[in-house]
């Protein structure tokens, strides 16, 4: 993977700092206290980024997330031609995006390799410009993650795709016209992909068996703002009435659930109280049962989440990981962690990525008493954790770590700090904020 030094991400992201050292020394047993801000949604803020490609008037986000995953799309974007201004407030980050000189030429690996949710800019630049070349996407080393969904719906909307030497190359020289799609899966980005592209088609589209996922709707509202009609965002059937006149669009990105579900296991695991700033208890689907059934306890209060440990302690529970409203694959490594210290045993079975149980070997050197067999991993909750040098394998795999690190006696070095980076925003600062023993050095 390319060097982050060598993608000059300061240009297109100027408040993106590299940060300093290679590891994140954690020394565990302080109970959390305090509020740690929720930031804007990662799943949620990409397709709100690339949603911008696709008209020439100024589209302008607030609350996003000031992690390496936006700095990464905001320099594909400039590549690309778009202009991006962005301002600080005390209500975090937000950027206006220029997408009026879009260039749809070659993008090149480095960046694209680094991201998987690039693959969104097929729908937005074939869309806008009738024409869209990029590398294969990166991302997560979690699964086959393949493309052929996203592929398969462009092409019933009249794309020609030639997939070869590691590229994609669609064009839609007369434009795209709205079709009739079914996913075999729901997957997000092909939802996501498809409706992008669907905006400037001619006619009507509908998305079968398409993903529920909150940050579809969240893309839905800003598409909306920007004048396109959605219908059956509380359904499996998307339909997106195509080739509406354009405007701009202002929108804030929702909360990101994801890091309410991982700071609420970090607060528990280490017997505090957080107030989660921002977050929405209800965002959380099945998730929310499994995290009581847990022992974690979420009180919503004004203006946010009280996370805490029940009194009755932690307890093993068994979940599946199941597209939205069922309990979400990005918080099935944390939690993990968490049930690696609960009184009794879990099952804990993956069913969205083939490999995403990296983090069991790097739980186990912490102490964690975890078999895998197939799909399934079997926790049987430990006593205590101890503090060990370990490597993070992808972002989620890095959050759990993290929340291991914090529940453990003594001092954990975390490696590999790229992929926390990619996901989380400023979580060291954050968390330092709320009494943890935190450095990178
Ligand atoms: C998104 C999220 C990711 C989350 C995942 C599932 C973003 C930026 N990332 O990823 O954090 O873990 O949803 O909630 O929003 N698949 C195919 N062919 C395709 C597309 C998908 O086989 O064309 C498979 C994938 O390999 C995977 C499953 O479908 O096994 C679900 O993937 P998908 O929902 O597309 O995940 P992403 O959009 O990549």
């Amino acid at each position: 993977m390319t060097d982050l030094a060598a993608l000059s991400l300061q240009s297109a992201a100027p408040w993106w700092q590299p940060q300093a050292g290679r590891a994140l020394v954690i020394r565990g047993g302080r109970p959390l206290a305090g509020t740690y801000p929720i930031s804007g949604a990662k799943n949620a803020v990409l397709p709100l980024m690339v949603s911008s490609v696709l008209t020439p008037h100024l589209v302008t986000l607030h609350n996003v997330p000031a992690s390496l995953d936006v700095a990464v799309l905001a320099a594909l974007l400039q590549r690309l031609g778009a202009d991006l201004r962005w301002s600080t407030t005390d209500e975090g980050l937000s950027v206006t995006i220029c997408a009026d000189r879009i260039q749809p030429g070659r993008i090149e690996t480095d960046l694209v390799a680094r991201m998987r949710a690039s693959v969104l800019l097929l729908g937005a630049l074939l869309a806008r410009s009738g024409e869209a070349r990029l590398p294969m996407p990166g991302g997560d080393a979690i699964g086959l993650r393949g493309i052929d969904f996203h592929v398969a719906g462009l092409r019933a909307m009249g794309a020609h795709i030639d997939l070869a030497g590691g590229m994609i190359h669609a064009r839609a020289p007369a434009g795209l016209k709205g079709a009739d799609i079914r996913l075999s899966l729901p997957s997000v980005g092909a939802t996501e992909n498809l409706m992008l592209a669907a905006v400037c088609a001619r006619g009507t589209t509908v998305i079968r068996n398409a993903a529920r996922e909150p940050e579809i709707a969240d893309l839905a509202r800003c598409l909306a703002a920007m004048g396109v009609t959605i219908t059956g965002l509380d359904s499996h059937t998307l339909v997106i009435e195509g080739g509406a006149p354009l405007t701009g669009a202002v929108h804030t990105v929702m909360p990101d659930r994801i890091e309410m579900g991982t700071l609420a296991c970090a607060a528990a695991i280490t017997d505090g109280a957080v107030l989660l700033r921002h977050a929405q208890a209800d965002l959380l689907g099945a998730a929310g049962p499994v995290l009581a059934a847990a022992g974690v306890v979420l009180e919503p209060v004004d203006g946010g989440v009280v996370a805490r440990r029940s009194p009755d302690g932690l307890a093993g529970t068994d979940f599946v990981t199941q597209p939205y409203p069922g309990f979400a694959t990005d918080l099935q490594a944390p939690v993990m962690a968490l049930l690696a210290r609960a009184g009794g045993a879990s099952a804990i079975t993956e069913t969205i990525f083939e490999q995403r149980f990296r983090h069991v070997d790097e739980l186990r050197k912490m102490g964690a008493d975890i078999t895998v067999r197939g799909r399934t991993a079997w926790v049987r909750g430990a006593a205590a954790l101890n503090g060990a040098a370990v490597t993070c394998t992808d972002v989620r795999a890095a959050a759990a770590l993290v929340i291991a690190a914090l529940g453990a006696h003594g001092e954990t070095v975390l490696e590999g700090l790229d992929h926390l980076d990619r996901g989380y925003d400023r979580i060291a600062e954050k968390l330092a904020a709320c009494g943890a023993a935190v450095a990178r050095v």
